[in-house]
């Protein structure tokens, strides 16, 4: 069996984070995922703190094992979330879109598990100094809000600047993405665009569709303006996006034009004016799997490479 420190970190049996995700990674998908082994984090977006309570409760009644919470930086109620999070005792914290240096202390005397995302080294060092438990390095090839460094670039530069396990994000789908994160020094992979083609996952079923429809060059990321790149799929939306862009639009049209876009995309199913976040890997993806076998498929696969990769190495 494949075991890692990020197992023994989190007391989990399989390297495998379900990354936070906005409107999507619900009681639902977190349940399931640490169920099956893995660890489900839920993710809470910009939504109010009684929903984010709502959701742990809801969590807690679907599984026994280990789950985490991802705090999204930008969120208005970045504050009142992480009240919550203190509050309900929740043993694991990923955060998103930030540096999360302000939160630190106040989880950490609570014994709560810090393991920020990065996209860049500096912030990686930085944060491990500020007492991080482990780091998810993810690359730009990721769904959502993104950096500008590929995975396979970022992911042995953050292996080699810090002591604590780090997380590789961004493009894995399946056991070759485990097996390579672990051959780049990662110690467990964090998937998102993966899990939301679950049966689990509560995403509209149109946009599942459009993830298993699209090609290894189907998403395109905007935003840039707003400090805020995120990759999604191309759509009416994203077309319409790069034009207001182009014409100078401001960061208050922007805004505008951008509100509400998401929960239309990924919940009520609206793929030509909604925002259909996911990843390049999206093209890889092409059937929609319970958690138990995407989860469980995935290690096999990778026990399976890394255990015959030394046909390289035979002597002549
Ligand atoms: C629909 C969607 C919503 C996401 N929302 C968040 C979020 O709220 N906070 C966060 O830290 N990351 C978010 N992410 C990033 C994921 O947690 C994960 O790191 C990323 O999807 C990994 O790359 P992959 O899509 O190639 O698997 C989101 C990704 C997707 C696809």
């Amino acid at each position: 069996m494949l075991k890692t420190a990020i197992c023994d970190l989190f007391n989990i049996e399989h390297p495998i984070i379900q990354g936070g995700m906005a409107h999507v990674g619900t009681a639902e998908l977190v349940s399931a995922v640490s169920n099956a082994g893995g660890l489900g984090i839920i993710g809470t977006g910009f939504y109010e703190p009684d929903w984010v309570r709502q959701q742990i409760q809801l969590t807690r009644q679907q599984t026994n094992n280990p789950f985490g919470i991802n705090i999204q930086l930008a969120s208005p109620y970045v504050k009142q979330v992480a009240e919550v999070v203190l509050k309900e005792q929740v043993a694991i914290v990923t955060t998103g879109a930030g540096n999360p240096e302000p939160y630190m202390p106040g989880f950490k005397q609570k014994g709560i598990k810090v393991m920020p995302v990065v996209n860049n080294v500096d912030l990686a060092r930085r944060l491990e100094k500020a007492g991080a438990d482990a780091i998810i390095a993810e690359g730009m090839e990721s769904g959502g809000h993104i950096g500008e460094i590929t995975t396979i670039v970022l992911l042995p530069q953050v292996v080699d600047s810090v002591r604590i396990p780090v997380v590789a994000a961004g493009g894995i789908g399946d056991g070759r993405g485990l097996a390579a994160a672990l051959a780049l020094g990662a110690q467990g992979i964090q998937m998102g665009t993966r899990f939301v083609c679950s049966t689990e996952c509560i995403a509209h079923p149109n946009y599942k569709k459009s993830i298993l429809g699209a090609t290894s060059s189907s998403t395109v990321v905007t935003r840039q303006i707003l400090g805020f790149p995120q990759r999604s799929l191309k759509n009416k939306l994203t077309d319409q996006f790069q034009e207001l862009e182009k014409a100078g639009a401001s960061r208050e049209e922007l805004e505008l034009f951008d509100r509400g876009r998401m929960y239309l995309g990924l919940v009520e199913g609206d793929i030509e004016d909604g925002s259909l976040l996911a990843g390049q890997i999206s093209g890889l993806i092409n059937e929609i799997k319970p958690v138990r076998v995407i989860i469980e498929d995935t290690v096999a696969e990778a026990e399976r490479i890394i255990a015959s990769l030394n046909k390289y190495c035979k002597e002549d």
